[in-house]
């Protein structure tokens, strides 16, 4: 299970590379109010921070990122805080739309429920990936309303509903909604947990956690992980 990426440019000269790297953005709320700003000042700080590291990962031809933006537990948060992330989401799919080269050759998929998504955001969401489609850069995973459990119960409802009797791990990997294993999991803000954050594909990742908080994380903590990963010794059970 080489976590190589065939397309790495390896312009920074690393032996290897996770295949499928996955990236809890946590600590917004945190930087706000050590700048007693509103929550959504730091979400908003956040999805600059996503832009500049989703663009890192193309650069570096990371083939598969996934960052987790909401989950399903998410919800529960005040409205107002609900709201500032929805548009924040729609702020960056009709920024994309208005100039596809800014989403580069990324490819753009959105994995989670749709249940709850308001219809313009779902609109949005289609075009982007429908306009990306054909893009051969970095896959980006974009996880909104989003749970491991629930995405592995769907897996198996669409395996039952396919007529299946006997299900093997393969059925499973096959019918999660991102493709390959997940290699390597980045979690800044101090906390050292998964969340509910690719559970099945987690099995072997590995974790590499930070106290920096999102919104300040730069390309050289992405460059950190990626180094450190680069020494960890992956024997998968083995
Ligand atoms: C967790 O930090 C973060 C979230 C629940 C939202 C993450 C979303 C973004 C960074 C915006 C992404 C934007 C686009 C366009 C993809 P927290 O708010 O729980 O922080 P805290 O633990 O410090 O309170």
């Amino acid at each position: 299970m080489a976590a190589f990426s065939k397309k790495n440019k390896n312009d920074n000269n690393y032996t290897i590379l996770p295949k499928h790297l996955g990236i809890i953005m946590d600590g917004n709320g945190r930087w706000a109010k050590k700048r007693a700003l509103p929550r959504s000042a730091g979400h908003k700080a956040g999805a600059n921070v996503f832009r500049t590291i989703s663009k890192e990962c193309e650069r570096l031809g990371i083939e598969y990122v996934t960052f987790y933006a909401f989950s399903t537990e998410n919800w529960k948060r005040p409205k107002e805080e609900v709201d500032a992330l929805m548009n924040l989401f729609m702020d960056y799919l009709l920024e994309a739309k208005s100039d596809m080269t800014k989403a580069g050759n990324s490819r753009i998929i959105f994995i989670g429920e749709r249940e709850g998504i308001s219809q313009e955001l779902l609109d949005l969401m289609d075009e982007a990936e429908e306009e990306t489609k054909s893009h051969t850069g970095t896959t980006v995973y974009l996880a909104i309303n989003y749970g491991g459990r629930q995405e592995i119960v769907s897996a198996v409802n669409k395996l039952i509903k396919s007529g299946k009797t006997q299900i093997s791990e393969d059925d499973i990997s096959n019918s999660l909604y991102t493709v390959p294993d997940c290699d390597l999991i980045i979690r800044p803000s101090g906390e050292e947990r998964l969340s509910n954050f690719l559970l099945w594909q987690a099995a072997y990742s590995e974790f590499w956690y930070s106290n920096v908080l999102w919104p300040d994380f730069k390309v050289d903590d992405l460059h950190s992980a990626l180094r450190e990963f680069e020494k960890r010794n992956r024997r998968f059970g083995g």
